[in-house]
């Protein structure tokens, strides 16, 4: 192998451009050249693609977002679009490749290694949403972002004896919520793994405004309620006043914490490792603080309930 691709696809995390950087200074160091892929998919098929030198990285580590730019490409999903892809790759005389980026996006991998392209798969998604690992890059620091933007939120509830309702980001997984309670971000969640109903939510709120505690967090993960419905429901069965804060896209963007920075350095170092050594069609994770690899089709597995960190949120939450 002389000469390998790199993309990032699907939504931007940051610590990809860590990745980015890590894949095309250890390949490099086993002197393969580096083609930078824009937009993801898209610019695959579109065949916007440059080398990527090592002055190119420098000074990125610590940059949010992807100097690659990423895509969600429907055009990619059809069968016609990734036979174009496979003829810009041909055409570019690239066979490895080294994909960035969330489930979809891995998926898109798994079927470019089927068209026989030698594919690593990095995984980069803020959401925490795959089961072989134990994190993703961009995890960490959008948990830090959501702590801090909570931290704000709790000074003026504290100064007003207010309920605030916090929705974050996550997709179809808790962990975001999750970790920020655990991080001591909130007094209520409810995610996909573990949904509230309303009037749950409302006596857990009831028992502790009784105990004294007037203000309070109650952390969501999106696309799980009408947020005003909520927030009136709670309002006319408590008589209080409740305010509702959705974090956004706020969540996805800043410089990379150095977990991140460090996970995507060992990943894309990895990933270029398992190139030069033959592999094709696996992923690059974290188990038990150490990098593993697993077959691309592992990124479908299942979500286990991550029952002990549920259990140490009751004994702290009760
Ligand atoms: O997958 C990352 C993520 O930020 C999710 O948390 C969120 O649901 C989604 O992307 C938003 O996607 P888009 O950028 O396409 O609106």
């Amino acid at each position: 192998m002389n000469k390998l691709g790199v993309l990032t696809s699907g939504g931007d995390a940051p610590g990809m451009n860590a990745a980015i950087r890590a894949v095309v200074k250890a390949a490099n160091y086993y002197h393969i050249d580096v083609m930078g892929i824009q937009c993801g998919y898209q610019g695959l098929i579109d065949g916007e693609i440059h080398r990527l030198t090592s002055s190119d990285v420098e000074n990125i580590a610590d940059r949010g977002g992807t100097i690659l730019k990423t895509s969600r490409s429907s055009e990619f999903m059809e069968e016609a679009g990734r036979k174009k892809a496979l003829k810009v790759l041909k055409n570019f005389d690239i066979n490895s490749l080294v994909v960035i980026g969330g489930e979809g996006s891995l998926k898109g991998a798994e079927k470019l290694h089927e068209l026989g392209i030698n594919v690593i798969g990095i995984p980069g998604t803020i959401d925490n949403d795959m089961a072989y690992t134990d994190y993703s890059i961009g995890f960490d620091t959008t948990l830090n972002t959501v702590l801090e933007c909570i931290g704000k939120i709790k000074d003026t509830d504290f100064s007003h004896d207010k309920t605030t309702i916090v929705e974050v980001m996550g997709r179809y997984c808790g962990d975001l919520a999750l970790y920020s309670a655990l991080a001591g971000g909130g007094e209520i969640i409810s995610t996909p793994e573990r949904k509230l109903d309303f009037d749950t939510m409302c006596s857990k709120l009831s028992s502790r405004i009784s105990s004294g505690k007037k203000d309070n967090l109650v952390i969501i993960t999106e696309r799980m309620y009408d947020l005003q419905e909520l927030q009136r429901y709670i309002e006319e069965k408590l008589n209080i006043s409740v305010r509702t804060t959705v974090l956004g896209f706020i969540q996805r963007g800043g410089n990379p914490s150095a977990f991140d920075r460090v996970l995507a350095t060992k990943m894309g170092v990895t990933a270029v490792e398992l190139l030069v050594n033959g592999h094709s069609g696996h992923t690059v994770g974290m188990k038990e603080n150490k990098i593993i690899h697993r077959e691309l089709e592992y990124v479908h597995a299942e979500r286990a309930d991550k029952q002990d960190k549920y259990r140490l949120l009751e004994t702290l939450l009760h």
